[in-house]
């Protein structure tokens, strides 16, 4: 039996992907990466944008027509749309071609669901709230040297734009034995860089700076990341440990989402510019070669132009190595969906433009600044790596995908740089 399993959205959801395809190998299932010739299709899905949900309907509705040459074939959704209320209606009123639908909390069921797919076609267990952390499910991991490891789940925050409380839940944190235990486990089996995961990585309720510095002296070479951190949280003593701790990579994703304090507000982010600037500058301060990543919104409801010049003068003043920009999207349920909002679409478009090509310019600018340097690239195939900033660099020769190497940049070519190995 062949398993395709298909994955929108965030670092969490990919690693919710890589534990059901644990939960579909376990019961024998295969997997398989053309859903033309598997027996089961789960679309593992992202509510985050509209965008996002109007593609997983499209390709439900061209897994609908392979039912006509394999009958045997079950459709499934799950992941965050699992938990709308709004998206169940929709499946359960134009898209009977879908077998199970199962929420984020029940991934550890999907075996018993497969087993009994009538009785559990409409189960209501979809609604429920996640409110446990996910324990032993085991992961199939796409990469050989790279692992992500989901810390804390769910969201307290309430940004009013944001979908992502109502359909994960609230906030919970493995501990921190669990979590070093799996490390330990990667590190050994030859994982080179650990991604710690969270919608608030920061937020980890048993004091996350010490956690990292805990796994910081697991032995071995490897280096850790982590996203995302909320600045709410990003306290002077995390900002320490990262500057202290060798195998934690330089580089804090943050994301900032508005410069404007009236957008921020509105936003309900809980901190203003000027606070976010006293954390990117203590950051600075203490890792002068930190890199910095983020996430904006443009076009929120009622973004003036002001507004908008003001997140501008952030990235220029931040300096970026990259940013994720999205232009907001409504998501019935949350507050900001009852915003007033008289910008055009067009103005959105153009406003992301000019955000782009600001961005753009910042980083080549820093990509510059390394040239002559000697960085620490860990390589991910052939002769193609990735700084602790996540730039990446060519190398001038082939080495072992997953080895962390010293390289000396030598030049920069477009968005990447060049490097030779020493
Ligand atoms: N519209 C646009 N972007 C959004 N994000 C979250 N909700 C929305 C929305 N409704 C973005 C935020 C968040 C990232 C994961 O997705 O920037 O940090
Ligand atoms: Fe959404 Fe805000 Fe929570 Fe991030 S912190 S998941 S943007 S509500």
């Amino acid at each position: 039996m062949l398993a395709f399993v298909k994955t929108f959205g965030c670092q969490l959801n990919v690693a919710d992907g890589e534990k059901i395809k644990s939960q579909l190998v376990n019961i024998g299932y295969e997997l398989t990466d053309i859903p033309e010739i598997a027996d089961l299709i789960l679309f593992n899905t992202c509510a985050v944008r509209e965008n996002a949900e109007n593609r997983v309907f499209g390709h439900i509705g061209r897994a609908k027509y392979f039912k006509e040459r394999n009958k045997n074939l079950i459709i499934g959704l799950c992941g965050c749309m699992a938990n709308e209320p709004e998206t169940i209606e929709k499946l359960k009123a134009h898209y009977s071609c879908v077998d199970i639908i199962f929420g984020t909390s029940a991934i550890s069921k999907l075996p018993e669901m497969l087993a009994d797919i009538k009785k559990n076609k409409y189960n209501e267990e979809y609604f429920e709230l996640n409110t446990e952390t996910d324990e032993g499910l085991g992961q199939v991991r796409e990469s050989k040297y790279k692992a992500s490891v989901p810390i804390m789940y769910g969201c307290n925050n309430f940004c009013t734009y944001c979908i992502v409380p109502y359909v994960r839940g609230r906030e919970r944190s493995r501990e921190v034995g669990k979590i070093l235990e799996e490390i330990t486990e990667l590190v050994s089996k030859g994982y080179k860089e650990i991604m710690l995961l969270g919608q608030n990585v920061n937020s980890y309720a048993y004091d996350f700076p010490l956690l990292l510095k805990k796994i910081n002296d697991i032995q071995g070479d490897f280096w850790v990341r982590f996203m995302s951190s909320h600045p709410k949280d990003c306290s002077k003593e995390l900002i320490d440990t990262v500057a202290e701790c060798g195998k934690i990579c330089k580089h804090i994703h943050l994301p900032v989402q508005s410069g404007s304090n009236d957008v921020l507000k509105r936003m309900n982010r809980n901190y203003t510019r000027e606070k976010y600037f006293e954390i990117i500058d203590y950051a600075k301060k203490k890792i002068p070669e930190v890199a910095f990543t983020s996430d904006i919104i443009v076009g929120f409801p009622n973004e003036t132009e002001e507004d908008f010049l003001n997140t501008l003068e952030v990235i220029e003043k931040v300096r970026y190595n990259n940013i994720y920009n999205f232009i907001y999207s409504k998501r019935s349920g949350t507050k900001a969906a009852d915003y007033l909002d008289s910008i055009t679409h067009k103005e959105k478009t153009e406003r992301m433009a000019r955000l782009i090509a600001l961005q753009q310019k910042i980083s080549l600018e820093n990509n510059g600044l390394l040239v002559g340097k000697t960085v620490k690239v860990l390589v991910e195939e052939n002769n193609i790596g990735r700084t602790e900033g996540m730039i990446m660099v060519e190398l001038d020769k082939t080495i072992e995908e997953g080895n962390i190497v010293e390289v000396k940049i030598t030049g920069q070519k477009s968005i990447y740089l060049k490097g030779e190995v020493i």
